[in-house]
């Protein structure tokens, strides 16, 4: 039996939802889902009302998704626009900088002059609606200033996270044809520089990106880059003179927002598309009601804006609800392990968001460097991006929010636009790792293998069996690939990639990916991309990688490596694969065992058995199964006894 933490009670006497409220509120949402989606879509501004709430269909054969189809908007002025009135002085937006000694606050009135003039700058350079741009920026404020300058003007944009390297940041760009790249002259992280504006042109050297007109430049650093004319133009320079006035542009609810890539089992990243009503209904009511939010709250969430939890839960969904949101430039550990609750205290954070990933970071520095800062002013604590081990679970509670804070286990994805299994603070008892109850609107069914829906007490696949407004829509360019990936799996349903466990009393605790993805750090990753990249090294012949336990990543990466006739392992040539896959794709894909296999395990097809070589990754060998269906039994030997992981 896991541990209990009930609702706290005085917490739970100022929240905005108590047990009674969620079980009426749910039980509404899913009986009658045209009503309650039609209430809560209320609490946008829309230019025209909707009328059509939901026009779904799971089936493969006629699969769509439609929220609030008929209605109007813009997400931009729902996110400005509308408090201008009532919270013109507020701050939107804390900026904390990786130095210590650099930070700044914006008001809701200066981020949307900020945000009109940049609108207007790229009318200016001819982007209209519809038109892609990309966005590679560090944790700044003008990354958010450039997302909801495209939302005012319709166009679609596609953040890059800036730890991508030239090469994935090239892929984006030409996937999505985009029309001008915004970027900073370099990153600041943990003292380091990164250099933005030179990966920007070492991306528009290759081949296919070429529908890149304009290359934005913010100067973060200052320190000089190579700008190319008439390409590449200053963010500051392009400001210049531009109007602070940009009437914001109606939307139809279903035009686009924003594309995001995300790795998935096979080939290259996916476009995950999502659009305008139906994903700010879902980011900003899921954002209200998990994080308890009150309008003297002070709210920080450390993800990246190149992930989609720095879309919904730093940028739309904050912004949309008139809230203090905190962008940090920095990392967990510099100028030291402090850091974090530094912050905490310089600006009153009140309710922190993070993923269990820094969370076990933090916990094996010890108590010290937490203890040294008060943390008083925290009411609620978050975590998101990946199974949070109890013992993490324990120590964020009881170290970070001195048993004072609940936590709130968040389960969703890049897909699914916003949180989907959470506890709700006021409402829901806790148990240390179970992301515990779906949200409003969410129905969550467990499989078995062959599809049988599992009642009860269960473990197996994770599906979804109707639609929420924030589901992403199609995947950009390629609308057979959403319905192959996500529906096909088990007619009628979306299938989500993980696997979970519903316990005794309904709730659910994910147990991670059951397809090739691997979650490292909360970042997904998948096998086929880091294969590619080892095979792109001249010496390798063939490649397998799977995911392996990882204290503080939760999932490393192993990589199995066949080099080509002649070639002899060595430690030089294991650190230079290494580096490759670092420059191919980026630091996060960086392979932490890698070992040298003179055969993989095939079937007598010639396909890879990965569930032999994650077993040997997982160290238990003794747990291969049968390997008799394959071509070469003896190769497996070799493996198991070379295995790094002992
Ligand atoms: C995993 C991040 C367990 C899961 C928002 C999912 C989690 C993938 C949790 C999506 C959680 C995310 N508990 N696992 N609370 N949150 N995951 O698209 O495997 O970057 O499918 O979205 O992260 O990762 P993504």
């Amino acid at each position: 039996m896991s541990k209990i933490y009930p609702v706290d009670p005085t917490f739970a006497a100022n929240a905005h939802l108590r047990k009674a409220d969620y079980e009426k509120l749910y039980a509404e949402s899913v009986k009658d889902p045209e009503g309650f989606w039609g209430r809560i879509g209320e609490r946008l501004e829309w230019t025209k009302k909707p009328s059509r709430i939901r026009d779904v269909s799971f089936d493969p054969r006629d699969l769509h998704i439609r929220w609030y189809d008929d209605g109007e908007l813009n997400v931009s002025a729902n996110c400005l626009d509308r408090h201008l009135a009532t919270r013109g002085d507020k701050t939107a937006i804390i900026f904390e900088g990786d130095d210590p000694s650099e930070s700044r606050r914006i008001s809701y009135r200066e981020l949307h002059a900020e945000v009109c003039k940049f609108a207007n700058t790229l009318k200016h350079l001819g982007v209209g609606k519809g038109d892609r741009v990309a966005i590679y920026m560090p944790m700044i404020p003008e990354a958010a200033v450039a997302m909801l300058a495209c939302a005012r003007i319709g166009a679609i944009h596609s953040v890059v996270f800036g730890g991508f390297s030239p090469d994935s940041l090239a892929g984006r760009i030409a996937d999505s044809t985009a029309k001008v790249v915004v970027t900073a002259d370099e990153g600041l992280r943990g003292g380091k520089k990164i250099p933005l504006k030179a990966n920007v042109d070492a991306a528009l050297q290759r081949p296919g990106t070429n529908s890149v007109e304009t290359v934005i430049v913010v100067r973060r650093t200052g320190s000089a880059v190579a700008m190319q004319s008439p390409r590449d133009r200053y963010y500051h320079a392009l400001m210049e003179g531009q109007s602070a006035d940009c009437p914001a542009e109606p939307m139809e609810a279903e035009h686009p927002l924003f594309i995001l890539y995300t790795s998935g089992s096979t080939g290259k990243p996916k476009g995950v598309l999502h659009t305008s009503g139906g994903y700010l209904v879902y980011a900003s009511f899921t954002h209200e009601l998990v994080f308890d939010l009150r309008e003297d709250d002070v709210y920080w969430c450390t993800a990246d804006v190149g992930w989609v939890t720095g879309h919904s839960y730093v940028v739309y969904g904050p912004l949309a609800n008139g809230a203090t949101t905190l962008m940090f430039d920095g990392v967990p550990n510099y100028p030291d392990f402090g850091r974090f609750w530094q912050v905490v205290d310089k600006h009153k954070v009140s309710l922190f968001y993070t993923a269990p990933t820094a969370i076990r970071a933090l916990m094996r520095e010890g108590e010290a460097p937490v203890k040294k800062w008060s943390r008083a002013s925290l009411r609620l604590l978050g975590s998101v991006g990946e199974p949070i081990n109890p013992e993490a679970w324990e120590w964020y509670y009881r170290v970070v929010g001195d048993e004072r804070c609940p936590i709130v286990d968040t389960w969703w994805q890049t897909e699914t636009g916003g949180i989907l299994i959470t506890p709700l603070a006021g409402a829901i008892d806790t148990k240390p790792g179970s992301a515990t109850l779906p949200f409003f609107g969410v129905q969550p069914a467990v499989v078995d293998a062959t599809g049988t829906v599992l009642e009860g007490p269960a473990e197996g696949n994770l599906l979804i069996t109707d639609s929420w407004p924030g589901q992403m829509r199609t995947v950009y360019g390629d609308h057979e690939r959403f319905i192959e990936t996500y529906f096909k799996a088990y007619p009628g349903n979306y299938f989500t990639g993980d696997g979970v466990r519903r316990d005794e009393d309904g709730y659910y605790w994910i147990t991670g990916r059951v397809d090739d993805v691997i979650n490292v750090s909360g970042h997904r990753i998948g096998t086929a991309e880091v294969e590619s990249a080892l095979v792109a090294h001249p010496k390798v012949a063939e490649a397998a990688v799977v995911g392996c336990p990882h204290e503080i990543k939760g999932q490393g990466i192993y990589a199995f490596v066949t080099l080509v006739a002649g070639e002899q392992g060595s430690e030089e040539l294991r650190k230079e694969l290494v580096a490759w896959v670092r420059k191919e794709i980026g630091p996060i894909a960086t392979p932490d065992y890698l070992q040298w296999a003179p055969g993989l395990p095939k079937t007598r097809s010639g396909k890879i058995m990965r569930r032999i070589l994650r077993k040997i990754g997982e160290n238990q060998p003794d747990q291969l199964g049968d390997i008799s269906t394959l071509a070469d039994p003896t190769v497996v030997k070799n493996l198991v006894d070379e295995r790094l992981i002992r």
